[in-house]
């Protein structure tokens, strides 16, 4: 049983080291709509990995000096979207990384474009009960202080879904604990570094398909 356990333990190192030596200044860049779990699963996969972990909309509010929701109600959506596409861009200069980014930025062309130029992406995928369960516990998304936020969410599912789905990696993102995920994502990774199996040469990329 221990020894069965040691060498699970050693399949995934190798696979961690694999990953992230397949990375090269590649970031592996967390997609989904809010509530999906991008920064909590981010942060744990980025010390699996043993990685930096960024969250952009961190860093969107402190390059504005200003909350979100401050942002949004001063001065709009777009003057947000503008700012966050720029703030991506620069983050991705970054990696090796994991990086969480906001459920809209990859709606954005522009950075859809930069963050497969520069990273793979990661599509967490969940259901309108996983994610209003989630989001339900805070008042910070202004696309979600409506009357009916239920309504929001599905509209919103209904037009990113399908572009979210351009993602290099879907993974389920389920009410399980967050190292499932970081899991789920790492075979996921492993298994499209070495699509099949363990005999791929040195060197391959995660990046290749
Ligand atoms: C947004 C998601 C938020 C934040 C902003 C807009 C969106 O990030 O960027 O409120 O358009 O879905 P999270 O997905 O991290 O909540």
């Amino acid at each position: 049983m221990t020894q069965r356990i040691a060498e699970q333990n050693r399949d995934r190192d190798q696979k961690l080291a694999e990953i992230r030596r397949s990375l090269g200044t590649d970031s592996l860049v967390l997609i989904g709509l809010m509530g999906a779990g991008k920064s909590a699963v981010g942060r744990r996969l980025a010390a699996s990995l043993n990685l930096p972990f960024t969250d952009a909309d961190s860093e969107i509010e402190a390059a504005a000096g200003q909350t979100i929701s401050e942002i949004f109600a001063e001065h709009g959506e777009a003057y947000f979207r503008t700012g966050e596409r720029k703030v991506i861009a620069r983050l991705l200069e970054n990696g090796p990384q994991v990086l969480a980014t906001g459920g809209g930025a990859y709606m954005d062309p522009e950075t859809r474009a930069a963050v497969k130029a520069n990273g793979i992406s990661i599509w967490l995928k969940a259901n309108l009960r996983v994610l209003m369960k989630r989001v339900g516990r805070r008042d910070n998304r202004p696309l979600l202080q409506v009357d009916d936020p239920e309504t929001a969410m599905k509209k919103l599912m209904a037009q990113r879904n399908p572009v979210y789905a351009q993602a290099d990696i879907t993974v389920e993102s389920r009410e399980a604990p967050h190292e499932v995920m970081v899991s789920n994502i790492v075979d996921a990774l492993s298994a499209r570094l070495e699509p099949d199996g363990p005999a791929e040469p040195a060197g391959g990329s995660v990046k290749a398909q």
